[in-house]
């Protein structure tokens, strides 16, 4: 019988698609995936640390395996990811959780199968983080699991340094893949049948810098000239690296989707000189006016905070204004969390946590109702989904839209990895509901 691994994700999209490489790396030592964790051989923790909460998740987990690995001794444990990536967390976690078998960070993942070879030549726990990024490595070969979409990496790490924000500290400074590996990447991506490319990187705007290389609006023009029906999608654009050159190309190609995520965090300038994000809420509206003067319809989405050191109930207000004036068509709120290490976690007035979760239920409340809005307005319209799945529960096909509207119908044929136009008849929060025309 073959050997099973299980590997639980944590995290943004960067990490659900390292998760596939790991995968990509335990099928080639001969593992097969299995669902089952306690049936498993290999369990590994694949790590976020931008939130307190995100920790806290990964923690409890990792203490529920202690039993299971005292009943299987020979289960290997490994622990990799942002959190562990952290100064000094890997010796922390060593102590807190003595039977984790190898922990690992974010920059030698490549290396995960010789530590496995190594662990399971000897009984020493294996702990390994190196400080510094390393070379791109080309030519994995990850276990996708997100058919029809396909993610992609066009860069890593961030320069940015958002005083809030703990990435830069763990996942590097910013290295580009060479265009030629991305684009034959897409090429046989889309001759294997994905439908949906989406490249990733903490800032794809900034796609290139520092290298003969060509620009992000370019590379996106290159890949939306590859033959085949297949929509892009692309995450994240920093506000302050948003061009117009980026809005005419994705206005020039039916692949791009028209929707943007483009993360503002606050409406308010000083809060946002305090962030250290480098555009004033002005700069932001006028990038939105750009978008929508290449692409009316474009739906913008993006991410808030709320609650950071020093916000006043007047810089909530400039946040709520913000949102009030561009309409998203969704958004992420979070309340900010305090990173060690971080600028702004020295910083003097934090903001009390009941403040904070006043803010951020007004915010909520503000930001579903346009959320629901946008939704409403897809009702008695046609739109194309690309059919990711079949929910048995409802005995519905799913899939979003290039706006990013989740769709559900009814079909008597297996309609996965399909282009399917419905006519909407319903709208539910972030959901849509139509008939199969
Ligand atoms: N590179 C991307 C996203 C990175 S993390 C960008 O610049 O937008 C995703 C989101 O998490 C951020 O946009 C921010 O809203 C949120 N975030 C990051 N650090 C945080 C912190 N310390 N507390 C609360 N939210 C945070
Ligand atoms: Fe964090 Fe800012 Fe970099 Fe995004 S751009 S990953 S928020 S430092
Ligand atoms: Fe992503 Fe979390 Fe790391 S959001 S980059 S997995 S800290």
């Amino acid at each position: 019988m073959s050997k099973l691994f299980h590997i639980v994700t944590y995290g943004c999209q960067m990490n659900v698609h390292e998760s596939e490489k790991i995968a990509g790396l335990l099928s080639e030592l001969g593992y097969d995936s299995c669902d089952d964790i306690e049936k498993s051989d290999i369990v590994v923790f694949n790590t976020c640390c931008i939130r307190e909460n995100a920790e806290n998740h990964a923690y409890g987990n990792i203490g529920m395996l202690k039993k299971l690995k005292a009943a299987n001794r020979d289960m290997i444990i490994a622990v990799g990811g942002c959190l562990t990536q952290q100064m000094n967390k890997a010796e922390n976690l060593h102590e807190k959780f003595p039977y984790v078998d190898i922990i690992f960070g974010t920059h030698n993942l490549s290396k995960l199968k010789d530590y496995i070879l190594e662990k399971r030549a000897s009984k020493k726990p294996i702990i390994r983080i190196e400080e510094k990024e390393g070379e791109i490595v080309e030519g994995e070969k990850p276990l996708r699991t997100s058919y029809p979409n396909a993610w992609v990496n066009i860069m890593y790490g961030c320069n940015n340094f958002c005083s809030y924000c703990i990435v830069p500290y763990v996942r590097g400074r910013e290295r580009s893949r060479r265009s030629e590996n991305i684009i034959a990447e897409v090429k046989s991506l889309v001759a294997e049948g994905y439908r949906e490319i989406t490249l990733l990187g903490q800032n794809v705007n900034s796609y290139g810098n520092g290298t003969d290389d060509i620009t992000f609006p370019e590379l996106l023009e290159k890949i939306a000239s590859i033959d085949g029906k297949f929509r892009i999608r692309f995450m994240t654009s920093h506000p302050k690296d948003f061009s117009e050159e980026l809005a005419r190309v994705m206005a020039g190609s039916d692949k791009i989707c028209h929707c943007l995520h483009l993360p503002v965090q606050s409406g308010s300038d000083s809060i946002l000189r305090a962030m250290n994000r480098r555009y004033t809420s002005a700069d932001y509206l006028k990038k939105v006016e750009i978008l929508k003067k290449y692409i009316p319809d474009c739906e913008i989405t993006t991410d808030l905070i709320v609650g950071f050191p020093g916000e006043t109930e007047e810089d909530f207000r400039a946040t709520c204004d913000l949102v009030r004036k561009v309409n998203f068509s969704s958004a992420f709120t979070f309340v900010y969390s305090r990173r060690d290490g971080t600028k702004a976690a020295t910083m003097p007035d934090q903001i009390p946590e009941e403040v904070s979760k006043r803010r951020i239920m007004e915010l909520v409340d503000l930001v579903n109702a346009q959320t629901r809005e946008h939704s409403a307005r897809f009702v008695g319209e046609i739109t194309e989904i690309l059919c990711e799945d079949y929910d048995a529960k409802r005995g519905l096909y799913l899939g979003r839209n290039e706006y990013g509207r989740m769709g559900y119908f009814a079909s008597d044929t297996d309609e996965r990895g399909n282009f399917v136009n419905i006519k909407v008849t319903q709208a539910n929060g972030v959901s849509l509901y139509g008939d199969k025309v």
